[in-house]
């Protein structure tokens, strides 16, 4: 599939059919997660690939948002060492967003659950749930998960509605580009 189109056709899909994703497949996402950019090439993060049904069932309840993760295949939960690099935020978001991407380009659906600055409950944070359930060191970061599947839901690609000139400056802000 050609990049723009990928692009295009990327969506948050929430709902999946039961049907597995095979292995070759996972490891296509997880090469994707491998070829991203991270400062200093420090390659902070650490991805946990979950399928097991038990534990998916409790990931869908981490925080509101994360119920699509019910019926999802599998998850990708994204963590990074905290201790390795100050820029862990952006070297790990960088490498979910392969993964998102990568999933379109392989017929498959996924979607990003915040789970860093998101509470699960009164007292708890979403973090905290998921290190617990997932057995997580504590300098390991949690910053988001990724849930992957077959798609069970159909929704168009991006059109020219995304494409919001108006937020693009020119040499200062504020100065509309000139397009010719
Ligand atoms: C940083 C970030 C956090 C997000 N958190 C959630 C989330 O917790 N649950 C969820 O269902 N979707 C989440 N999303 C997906 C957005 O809701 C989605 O990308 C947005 O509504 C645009 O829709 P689209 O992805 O189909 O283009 C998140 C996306 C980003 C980039």
């Amino acid at each position: 599939m050609e990049f723009f189109e990928v692009l295009r056709k990327r969506r948050s899909i929430r709902r999946f059919q039961d049907k597995e994703v095979p292995k070759e497949l996972v490891k296509k996402l997880l090469e994707a997660a491998f070829l991203s950019p991270s400062s200093h090439n420090k390659r902070p993060w650490h991805f946990i690939v979950v399928d097991d049904r038990e534990k998916l069932q409790k990931l869908s309840k981490a925080k509101p948002g994360a119920a699509g993760l019910a019926t999802a295949s599998l998850a990708i939960v994204i963590t990074a060492d905290e201790s390795r690099s100050d820029v862990w935020i952006e070297d790990a978001s960088i490498a979910a967003e392969h993964i998102h991407l990568a999933a379109v380009a392989l017929g498959l659906g996924s979607f990003w659950i915040q789970i860093r600055n998101r509470m699960h409950g009164e007292g708890k944070t979403a973090e905290e749930y998921v290190r617990e359930l997932l057995d997580i060191p504590e300098n390991y970061r949690v910053l988001c998960i990724i849930g992957v599947g077959y798609p069970a839901e159909n929704k168009p690609p991006h059109g020219e509605e995304v494409f919001e000139w108006e937020k693009v400056s020119y040499n200062r802000f504020g100065m509309p580009f000139y397009w010719g």
